[in-house]
């Protein structure tokens, strides 16, 4: 059992639909429980700067279908630093905040496990990206959203690659990730995707040009996982290389960008949200302390923060032979 009357809640790094929706879930779990709640807007940058409003029922009304976060989010640099740190706990005590709930992907619970390990403080963290790269569950809030966004576009584009007998390679987020690329070939019925997990990237796109010769396809739909920081890989890196092999071919690029973060949650990301958020309390409650929560098989999960950070979690072998063996 705990002690805690008042958790803090705050989102981190780049939002994710659904985010509202656990938001919700943990600001009024709490309240059920007789907590109050500090909402930390602007994120890390926010507890640093004293950015801290309560949060009420009220507070989170009608707030379950919207897309973004209303607590803001930033990816804050000072948190990074010894210094940031400590402003961000002197402005916690003062605020009597006795638990943070941090909301968000790899970059901020490695946060939340630094400052909970520094100042000893019960940190539960739920996993906030579109991403789906956090270890231990099976999807992270903004995922299923963010795929369907891209299907919605990959579908549009189809439309235009066929009339126009053209090669699409269409570039989605996913930093160091597959997933989003990975699933939404395989919904899309694309030809192939190019992530960054799979060493055969090259070969892969040189089997599926010959392919589409020998059937004498119109009109191909490539995703791409998006360029590594390096500027290397990406939908134009490989546009260019197909041109330039095969310059008959009539190559366009489409590069999704940042609409694939927003816009209404699905109805999955709503319930895994409103789950993860009362589960986050009962964790608290349990007297839990360094877990990110997760979902396995449609079981709620707590996972160390150091292995949800930290360690791989790969793609499904299985997703890779589906798509290939889909698009002869
Ligand atoms: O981590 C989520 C994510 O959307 C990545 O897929 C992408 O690389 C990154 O954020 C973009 O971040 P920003 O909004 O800071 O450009």
């Amino acid at each position: 059992m705990s002690n805690i009357t008042c958790i803090g809640l705050l989102t981190s790094g780049g939002d994710a639909p659904g985010m509202n929706a656990a938001i919700r879930a943990v600001t009024r779990a709490a309240i059920y429980n007789g907590w109050k709640v500090k909402g930390i807007y602007r994120g890390y940058e926010g507890l640093i700067n004293n950015e801290i409003k309560d949060l009420s029922t009220e507070s989170v009304s009608n707030t379950i279908q919207r897309g973004g976060t209303i607590l803001k989010t930033a990816r804050s640099k000072e948190f990074m630093t010894v210094e940031g740190r400590r402003k961000a706990y002197e402005n916690m005590k003062a605020h009597g905040i006795d638990a943070l709930i941090v909301i968000g992907g790899n970059g901020s619970l490695a946060g939340a496990q630094t400052f909970a390990h520094e100042f000893d403080l019960p940190c539960i963290g739920l996993p906030g990206t579109i991403d789906n790269d956090l270890y231990g569950t099976d999807s992270t809030i903004g995922y299923d959203t963010a795929l369907n966004t891209i299907l919605d576009c990959v579908d549009k584009i189809r439309d235009t690659a066929t009339s126009h007998n053209r090669i699409f390679f269409i570039e989605v987020m996913g930093r160091d990730a597959g997933f989003l690329a990975q699933n939404s070939a395989i919904a899309a019925g694309a030809e192939a995707a190019i992530i960054p997990e799979d060493q055969t990237n090259v070969d892969q796109l040189a089997a599926f040009i010959e392919r589409g010769i020998r059937k004498s396809k119109n009109s191909s739909i490539v995703i791409v996982s998006e360029s590594q920081k390096d500027g290397s890989g990406g939908a134009m890196y490989y546009a260019d290389r197909v041109k330039n092999e095969y310059p008959d071919f009539d190559v366009r690029v489409s590069i999704l960008g940042h609409l694939q973060r927003g816009g209404v949650p699905t109805a999955y990301d709503r319930i895994l949200s409103s789950r993860l958020g009362v589960a986050a309390i009962e964790a608290l409650k349990d007297g839990q302390r360094n877990v990110m929560v997760g979902i396995k098989n449609n079981e709620i999960v707590y996972v160390p923060f150091n292995k949800a950070i930290k360690m791989d979690k790969p793609i499904d072998k299985e997703l890779i032979n589906v798509l290939q063996v889909l698009s002869i």
